[in-house]
């Protein structure tokens, strides 16, 4: 009989779970999404209202999720500032937001919680929406300003800093997909938008080095993995394109300082600076078909290999693909800096298949620690159920549910193993048998994974 060890982690290893300001604080009705909500832009109908109603610091609900994260043993927590909220009209800073970050912050801290903090995370102020979003000419600046406000304010109560998060699928969606506002299908927009994001970042990061200089400052990527459906010229040429623009210019730009969107036209030097950390948001594989009928996508059709696992709807063209995790964290090891997966997570109200999904990708990212990537910390994406972007209150990515219309939570089982994980700093074959027994070999032994 074989006998499997533990996989242990690090020492010091950091174990979250990741949050956004726009999807748990409730009423943000100063930004660009809670303006597409109420436009009826949202596929289920909802908007995100309460969210998980951390903004209220009468109820103390954020406060109460903190300590049930805090007797999880869960030792990091990732949330986001809400911009409209600290400069809610250009050049206007409001000092009760701030108190009220300062609030949680220090809460985090007294439970020993350290709290990485993401300055952008989707969501638009609703005066720079109107002046054009990331398309106005002076974004770069407005943003270097923000950070450097909220820097002054809260340095002293965080040393990891965010500057933006997934800024190719924000592009993406807002201005070619045009599923988010301001719901446009432009390719120069978006490549325009990818590298002021990138400049962005660069500006944020200096500002934060200048008033905090031993702050540790990351971007976080949406990195999926790309793969040809088959092997073929066409189809590996179309997949090609898309992890080059989607995944390898923004890491060029950013760790490289070379800036190339689109493809090698306009391509400049940006100043150099420094990354203490790459973040990494991983959510799985897409497999990519040559399609003349996909123009929006670079003539690549998003098409599920036969006999893989995939993800429900929305996301019904992304394959649960823990081995992913393992390749993102080696192509970032090149960089020799510090990784965070900032996020990872499932959709699964019914938590049936979450455990499984959990313990392979922990199980990948173990690997990859042990292949010699520097791996600080996991984020598991999210706590408590929140309001989804677009998708609204129909999926469920919480290790803990949430009933949004009476607040109430109820955890899942796998806030039991997530728990069970971080306070032993390791995954053992007696929690594989616990919660997901047909997991054992893929976590012991990680066959079939294309290792
Ligand atoms: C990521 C986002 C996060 C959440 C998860 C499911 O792309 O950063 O806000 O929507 O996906």
């Amino acid at each position: 009989m074989t006998v499997f060890q533990p996989l242990k982690f690090p020492e010091n290893f950091l174990w979250g779970v990741a949050t956004a300001a726009h999807q748990n604080e409730g009423n943000n009705t100063n930004n660009d999404f809670w303006a597409w909500e109420q436009a009826g832009h949202t596929h289920d109908g909802t908007i995100s209202g309460l969210a998980t109603d951390w903004w209220d610091a009468g109820r103390r609900r954020a406060e109460a999720d903190f300590a049930r994260a805090a007797e999880m043993g869960l030792n990091t927590l990732r949330l986001s500032l809400e911009w409209s909220r600290i400069e809610p009209e250009e050049n206007r800073w409001d000092d009760a937001a701030i108190d009220r970050y300062r609030q949680l912050l220090t809460e985090l801290r007294r439970l020993n919680i350290t709290p990485m903090v993401t300055l952008h995370h989707f969501t638009n102020p609703l005066w720079l929406a109107a002046r054009g979003g990331w398309l106005a000419d002076d974004v770069v600046s407005r943003f270097e300003r923000y950070a450097a406000h909220a820097v002054a304010a809260l340095g002293d109560l965080v040393d990891l800093w965010c500057t933006i998060n997934e800024p190719l699928v924000y592009a993406y969606l807002s201005h070619l997909v045009g599923d988010w506002s301001p719901g446009r299908h432009s390719f120069p927009q978006t490549f325009k938008i990818a590298a002021r994001m990138a400049l962005a970042h660069r500006a944020a990061e200096h500002a934060i080095h200048a008033r905090q200089p031993q702050a540790q400052v990351g971007l976080v990527k949406h990195q999926p993995i790309f793969d040809p459906l088959r092997d073929n010229r066409l189809d590996k040429m179309v997949s090609g394109w898309q992890e080059m623009l989607f995944n390898r210019r923004m890491f060029e730009a950013v760790y490289e300082n070379r800036l190339r969107f689109p493809l090698n036209l306009f391509a400049r030097e940006i100043s150099v600076g420094r990354d203490d950390f790459i973040g990494i948001n991983y959510y799985g594989r897409q497999t990519v078909k040559f399609s003349l009928g996909a123009p929006f996508t670079l003539f690549g059709k998003l098409v599920a290999p036969p006999g893989a696992e995939m993800w429900d709807a929305p996301w019904a063209d992304r394959e649960i693909y823990p081995h992913g995790l393992y390749r993102v964290c080696r192509q970032a090891a090149k960089y020799k800096k510090p990784i965070f997966i900032t996020e990872n997570g499932f959709a699964d109200a019914a938590d049936t298949r979450r455990p499984r999904f959990l313990l392979t990708h922990l199980a990948a990212l173990h690997r990859a620690i042990q292949s010699g990537a520097d791996v600080r910390g996991y984020y598991y994406w999210t706590f408590v159920d929140n309001y989804e972007w677009v998708e609204g209150w129909s999926t469920r990515f919480g290790l803990v549910a949430l009933n949004p219309e009476t607040q109430e939570r109820t955890p899942r089982r796998s806030a039991e193993l997530y728990g069970e994980i971080a306070r032993a700093n390791a995954i053992t074959p007696a929690m594989v048998e616990k919660f997901a027994p047909e997991a054992m070999v893929s976590v012991f032994g990680m066959a079939g994974n294309g290792a």
